[in-house]
């Protein structure tokens, strides 16, 4: 079965310029990341697929590690404000240089409990690299060092992003249909 046809209003990020996107920012973490400890920490379920189109990309010595950070729950758009970071499988990032991947930083309140996190479990850096930001958004003060594009906001799905878990799987970035919301 399909998605309805008029699902997305507007295309934000097609497939090429993600695939362009994933590419340049996964040269520069190559550059920056030389001689560090670097852990690529996705966080699940959203940042699957822009994950895998970055770090094939990295060409570095590096773990890949994942990490699930809720701030969501059910059917709405709309923060919790609580966050709750879970490990699906034991790691260390003691004097490692944790890169998280995201799929989108839009109140802070999810990136502020992963660097929390880490930085309580002895990492040496924690930095943020998401394929979208949503600056107007913010409400704790987080700067994500890598971004893929900046948005206006509007909620926006497809490529690892849901709404009510569905549309992850579309290969591009759009303005979901308000009338489905
Ligand atoms: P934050 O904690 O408010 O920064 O929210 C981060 C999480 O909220 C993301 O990882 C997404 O799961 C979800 N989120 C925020 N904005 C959107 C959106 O426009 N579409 C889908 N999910 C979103
Ligand atoms: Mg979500």
């Amino acid at each position: 079965m399909q998605y309805p046809k008029d699902i997305i209003t507007e295309i934000l990020m097609s497939e090429e310029e993600i695939n362009t996107r994933s590419k340049e920012i996964a040269q520069e973490i190559t550059k920056d990341y030389e001689n560090k400890n670097l852990v690529l920490v996705a966080t699940l379920k959203g940042s699957v697929p822009f994950f895998s189109s970055v770090m094939r990309y990295v060409n570095l010595d590096c773990e890949i590690q994942f990490i699930r950070a809720s701030s969501y729950v059910g059917n709405t758009t709309l923060t919790t404000g609580k966050v709750k970071v879970t490990s699906p499988t034991e790691f260390d990032v003691k004097d490692k240089d944790v890169l998280i991947i995201e799929d989108i930083v839009d109140s802070g309140l999810t990136a502020k409990s992963l660097f929390d996190y880490f930085n309580e479990r002895g990492s040496r850096t924690v930095n943020i690299c998401s394929l979208l930001d949503k600056p107007s958004r913010r409400i704790v003060d987080v700067k994500p060092k890598y971004v893929g594009k900046v948005i206006e906001d509007k909620f926006v799905i497809g490529f690892g992003l849901d709404y009510n878990e569905k549309y992850r799987n579309l290969p591009f970035v759009g303005v979901i249909n308000k009338k489905y919301i």
